[in-house]
């Protein structure tokens, strides 16, 4: 038995996900027979941890604060080991253009993409360079933030004339984003998890199939019936292995460790674009990690036990 805390909710955007994470994971520790402190984060985070004599953090939080680094740096400094990846792999893949980034420099695919800052903007007038880029990528565009997950602040820009109001609708969640060339394909999420002694395994992968055509609305995405999954998502054995191939890859290259989720375009030339990559990805009833670990014979408590299990050995390993 382990006494364990699991952190939930705090104040990103995706607190709604999370706490349903948090609480799959609550059940499936107790009914391991762990011992659960449950923590919505929040500013007595600290004091929460110490009083509960946590001996291991499972962090079930997404998005900025949670899934960035910031509660991994911290948990460092208090030495308690934590699940999921470590502070550099979640700085790296918390932020869409710095992940790009390491992915290009180490020859993984990904669509081909121009940053920009507000600063860039304000101070060294970029705007005035935005119809190089576009000629450069080429419509249909996609303008996101460089962080947050569920498709927050996401919008295609089929021409010149949409691109300022997605510009405008992307830095209202941060001061960066990024334009990137929309890559038309299958849409494939490709889940890794660590093994307690050995390498990391590719889980069957999720297609995610929209309903609409086209291009379909982000906020009618999540919605249920919008899109439905399947796993295993339907390819050709080879395409299949190349697409787990790659996903392994860009899980390592990025230092990515225990668990973490894909995401990427098959695109119609049947090269696998990478989109970008989910450190914590969500834990819910109907989350695609969980669906893919299933579907390899993997149910949710072993799971999560297997996950806590490389928390284990990584601080073992440290010490
Ligand atoms: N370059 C692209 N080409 C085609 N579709 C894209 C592209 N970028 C994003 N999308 C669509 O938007 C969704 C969310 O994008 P993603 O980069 O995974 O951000 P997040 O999941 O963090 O919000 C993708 O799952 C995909 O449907
Ligand atoms: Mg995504």
């Amino acid at each position: 038995m382990t006494r364990v805390a699991v952190l939930k909710g705090g104040r990103s955007l995706e607190r709604g996900v999370s706490l349903s994470s948090g609480a799959r994971v609550e059940d499936a520790l107790e009914r391991l027979g762990h011992d659960v402190v449950a923590v919505d984060v929040g500013a007595d985070l600290l004091e929460r941890l110490r009083d509960g004599a946590c001996e291991i953090a499972f962090i079930a939080l997404h998005g900025p604060g949670g899934e960035d680094g910031t509660v991994q740096e911290l948990l460092e400094v208090l030495e308690i080991p934590y699940t999921g990846s470590g502070v550099g792999a979640c700085a790296r893949c918390s932020d869409k253009v710095n992940a790009k980034h390491v992915l290009r420099d180490a020859g993984l695919p990904t669509p081909d993409w121009v940053a920009f800052s507000e600063s860039a903007l304000r101070e060294l007038g970029a705007g005035n360079a935005l119809g190089a880029i576009v000629q450069r990528l080429e419509f249909p565009l996609v303008v996101k933030p460089a962080s947050h997950g569920s498709a927050l602040g996401i919008k295609f820009a089929r021409s010149a004339a949409d691109v300022p109001a997605a510009l405008v609708a992307a830095f209202s969640y941060d001061h960066k984003v990024l334009l990137e060339r929309h890559v038309e394909g299958r849409e494939l999420a490709i889940s890794i998890l660590g093994r307690p002694a050995g390498e990391p395994e590719a889980l069957p992968i999720v297609e995610a199939i929209p309903r609409g055509q086209d291009f379909y609305d982000f906020a009618a995405r999540y919605d249920i019936g919008a899109t439905t999954f399947e796993c295993p998502a339907q390819l050709a054995p080879a395409l299949a292995a190349r697409a787990q191939e790659i996903a392994l890859a860009a899980y390592s290259v990025l230092g990515c460790y225990g668990f973490a989720r894909v995401d990427m375009i098959l695109a119609h030339d049947g090269e696998p674009q990478i989109l970008e990559l989910n450190p914590i990805p969500g834990l819910t009833e109907t989350s695609l990690l969980p669906q893919a670990a299933d579907a390899a014979g993997i149910e949710f408590d072993e799971l999560v036990e297997r996950i806590l299990e490389s928390a284990r050995v990584r601080s073992l390993q440290a010490h």
